[in-house]
């Protein structure tokens, strides 16, 4: 089996590295990381020692030292901001989409790179950025398959949709009877690498067995560590929560309880679910 040798560029504390190194196959790896901040460098060597990554911008990064580096796969999450729905979406105006234009452009001259993962926001599937990724993508041979996914959606308690786009170069994905629709947010899957795009149709046009299968299955199936119970049922927050913690040191003070206790999204140990914020002022206090 075909080893995919990762570079994983914006790396942040290493999402990517994480999932990578979760896979139940050997046959992938991240050889190189490329991250700008110092802190997010930091944590990312206290997780995954100091040889991988380069506090590098991704913005210096040439076509030849793409090449040099010996690697088939790019995963990336490039910066969000440009595309949030409460930010000032500027989309490819915001100068934090340029570094993203540069790996595109680096790509047709780049053939050892055969397989994309990119991750971005919800409300990046609407915008110019994604029209021109795609443009660039298919015109460098990519074949490629996008979905609007979350957490929730493997039973891990935290919504979180995301967008999330595969690319493979010159191969297509394995469809059974339709070319998929634009963006996909549930599909089945058949084992013998057969996907059914469309849950009533569920004879795979590969194999002509039913197939019934969720994506949750698919990761369960690939990785070695989703526990049986997240398939069935949504797991509880405390599964996620180190015992040895002081909780105390984090508890909300008593004069914001009073004040916003009725309007605060208040959550226990025993609750299967929970919600993401970033530091717009209205939500952090
Ligand atoms: C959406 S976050 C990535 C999160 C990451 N997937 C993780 O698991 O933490 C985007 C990251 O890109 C980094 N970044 C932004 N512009 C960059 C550039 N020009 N070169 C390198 N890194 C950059 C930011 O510092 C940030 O950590």
């Amino acid at each position: 089996m075909e080893t995919i040798k990762v570079l994983e560029l914006f790396a942040g504390l290493g999402g990517f590295h994480i999932a990578v190194n979760n896979q139940r196959d050997a046959n992938i790896q991240v050889i190189k990381s490329f991250e700008i901040n110092v802190n997010a460098v930091k944590t990312y060597q206290e997780n995954f020692g100091y040889d991988v990554i380069s506090n590098r911008n991704i913005l210096s990064l040439s076509t030849e030292e793409l090449i040099r580096q010996n690697v088939n796969a790019i995963f990336m999450s490039p910066p969000c901001q440009p595309f949030t729905r409460l930010g000032k979406k500027l989309d490819v105006n915001d100068d934090r989409c340029n570094a993203f234009h540069h790996v595109l452009k680096l790509l047709p001259r780049t053939p050892n790179i055969q397989y994309l993962l990119i991750e971005n926001v919800y409300g990046f599937e609407s915008s110019k950025m994604r029209e021109n990724m795609l443009e660039i993508l298919q015109s460098s041979g990519f074949y490629t398959i996008e979905f609007l996914l979350s957490p929730t959606d493997f039973g891990v308690p935290n919504s979180r949709l995301r967008y999330y786009l595969l690319a493979r170069k010159n191969k297509k994905f394995t469809f059974c009877k339709h070319d998929p629709p634009s963006i996909l947010k549930e599909f089945t899957y058949c084992t013998c690498g057969g996907i059914s795009l469309h849950d009533q149709s569920s004879i795979c046009s590969n194999c002509q067995r039913e197939v019934n299968t969720k994506i949750s299955s698919l990761v369960q199936q690939n990785t070695g560590n989703m526990k049986q119970s997240f398939l069935v049922n949504t797991s509880k927050l405390h599964s996620y929560l180190d015992e040895k913690t002081d909780i105390e040191q984090y508890a909300v003070p008593d004069k914001i309880l009073l004040r916003y206790g009725n309007i605060l999204d208040l959550r226990t140990f025993q609750d299967s679910s929970s919600c993401c914020f970033t530091k717009g002022k209205h939500f952090v206090n």
